[in-house]
């Protein structure tokens, strides 16, 4: 199974893929592609570190003209023949016509517990709100915000001392463990899509507590 990477950010998701891809927990899933859309995105560097193909697609080139930038996406695509295509920070609604050419077949790590909190600039949204337990979700993607069936999901405990950026970072050390495993899950065929349910076959680990709670009972 041949992937690609969607980014445009730092690239921290990118990294924990192709380092996982390097110690063989992918399963086979190559990375083959990273595709950015905007030139500060540290993840192109991340990219061409580790030797995968790492190109740079102005969104900003195509101004109101989402299926333009669509179509460039796919020509960047195209030669490498991509089974799944993966949003790790890729901040850009992608269309049915797109979404049309991978059915069930474009992920993306969102982070916090869907369906709360879609959208962006969520961290100072939970910290605001005052929920207790946020996390992250690796779903697949939908014509809609965030709202794509689940695959998997972690929880983290917001802390009283917590800003947004102390929750990002909290919430990022669980997205670097879910990501690289809902590929290596579908590399091995084990995810089962049945409209909003997501099963995945043959579990193999294990559930030591079944309550996560946040602040701890006394
Ligand atoms: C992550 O928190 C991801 O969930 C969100 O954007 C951030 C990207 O971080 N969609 P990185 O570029 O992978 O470091």
């Amino acid at each position: 199974m041949k992937f690609a990477v969607f980014c445009s950010g730092r690239g921290s998701n990118l990294l924990a893929l192709l380092k996982a891809y390097e110690s063989g927990f992918l399963s086979g899933a190559e990375p083959v592609a990273v595709i950015a859309d905007s030139h500060y995105a540290g993840a192109l560097n991340v990219g061409r570190e580790f030797g995968v193909y790492s190109s740079f697609v102005p969104r900003t080139a195509y101004h109101d003209n989402r299926e333009g930038f669509e179509k460039r996406l796919l020509e960047v695509l195209a030669p490498f023949e991509v089974d799944l295509v993966v949003l790790a920070g890729f901040q850009r609604l992608l269309s049915g016509y797109f979404l049309s050419k991978f059915p069930l077949r474009v992920i993306n790590i969102h982070p916090a517990l869907l369906p709360s909190f879609p959208g962006s600039h969520v961290w100072a949204k939970q910290i605001d709100y005052s929920v207790k337990l946020t996390g992250a979700t690796v779903h697949f993607v939908d014509e809609g915000v965030d709202s794509g069936p689940i695959i998997i999901q972690g929880a983290v405990p917001i802390l009283e001392s917590y800003d947004a950026e102390a929750l990002s970072e909290a919430i990022l050390t669980v997205e670097h463990r879910l990501l690289p495993q809902a590929v290596r899950w579908l590399a091995q065929g084990r995810i089962e899509v049945n409209g909003r349910k997501v099963i995945l076959k043959d579990l193999r680990g294990s559930l030591k507590d079944k309550s996560f709670i946040y602040p701890p009972l006394d």
